[in-house]
């Protein structure tokens, strides 16, 4: 399947599309076809709930996810949650230890998480931390995350629904983290940092993972150009067994 796409990728470059077009393409149609498969993860998963492999949390946030139609997480969670052993295309406990995030947080910092999906991540990460808000765009992912957040009883969660590119607010954060997402926002590169340059404290923290490097294929070198606004603490290449390869990279408020 990746060479298929690698292949029609080169062939719609020559054709003058971007690489933006592309993938924007590629996840519309991958989306579909996804969505044609759902009766079958539909009974599964009511399946599994009535034979009581699956919870009735997990079931009811399956169902809503089964029932939408979001590309970002399409039959399975974008992101795992370890606490309820939810699966996930993303490995949340995984990527909490590689990007070596607990080195950066206490009970006293602030979070803001830019396109957080459906905010496992960052209910995970909430007992670490004293406040995290999170934008995310899509309705039904930020509906699935406050009905998580309700059941697991937390309390400095703000899950919003919001366009990052309109957010603003008075408050400073001490960590930012925009994972796999600065290609969807609509915002030239450097705009986007500079965005996110003025959301942070003095000396705050930017965690900066990569989309798919396929189409992000200039991303070390675009932070290198950010050198007024951040430095790079950082840069790791990401290992999860069901993602494509990314970059993440730590960077600190100049
Ligand atoms: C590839 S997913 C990454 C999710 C999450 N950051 C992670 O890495 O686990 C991109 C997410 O960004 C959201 N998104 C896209 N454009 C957005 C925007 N302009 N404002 C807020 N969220 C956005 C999408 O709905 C999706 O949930």
């Amino acid at each position: 399947m990746n060479k298929l796409r690698k292949f029609l990728r080169k062939i719609f470059l020559k054709c003058g599309f971007s690489q933006e077009q592309i993938e924007k393409f590629y996840i519309n149609i991958y989306g579909k076809i996804k969505r044609i498969k759902n009766p079958f993860f539909k009974f599964t998963n009511y399946f599994l709930f009535k034979i009581g492999k699956r919870s009735k949390i997990e079931y009811d946030l399956k169902s809503k996810l089964l029932n939408s139609k979001e590309v970002f997480g399409d039959n399975e969670f974008y992101q795992s949650y370890p606490p309820l052993g939810f699966d996930g295309e993303r490995d949340t406990l995984l990527r909490f230890q590689n990007y070596n995030i607990k080195k950066y947080i206490n009970k006293n910092t602030n979070i803001l998480d830019i396109g957080g999906n459906i905010g496992f991540f960052s209910l995970y990460i909430s007992k670490y931390v004293k406040h995290i808000d999170l934008v995310e765009y899509s309705q039904v992912l930020v509906d699935m995350g406050n009905i998580l957040k309700d059941y697991e009883n937390i309390k400095n969660v703000s899950i919003m629904q919001k366009d990052f590119k309109n957010f603003c607010t008075d408050k400073k954060y001490d960590v930012i983290f925009s994972f796999a997402v600065h290609k969807w926002i609509g915002l030239p590169f450097l705009d986007y940092i500079e965005k996110i340059y003025n959301l942070l404290n003095k000396e705050g923290i930017l965690f900066i993972e990569s989309q798919n490097l396929d189409i992000d294929p200039d991303f070390e070198y675009n932070l290198n150009n950010c050198q007024k606004f951040f430095k790079i603490i950082n840069i790791n290449s990401t290992n999860e067994k069901k993602s494509y390869l990314r970059k993440i990279a730590i960077m600190k408020k100049v």
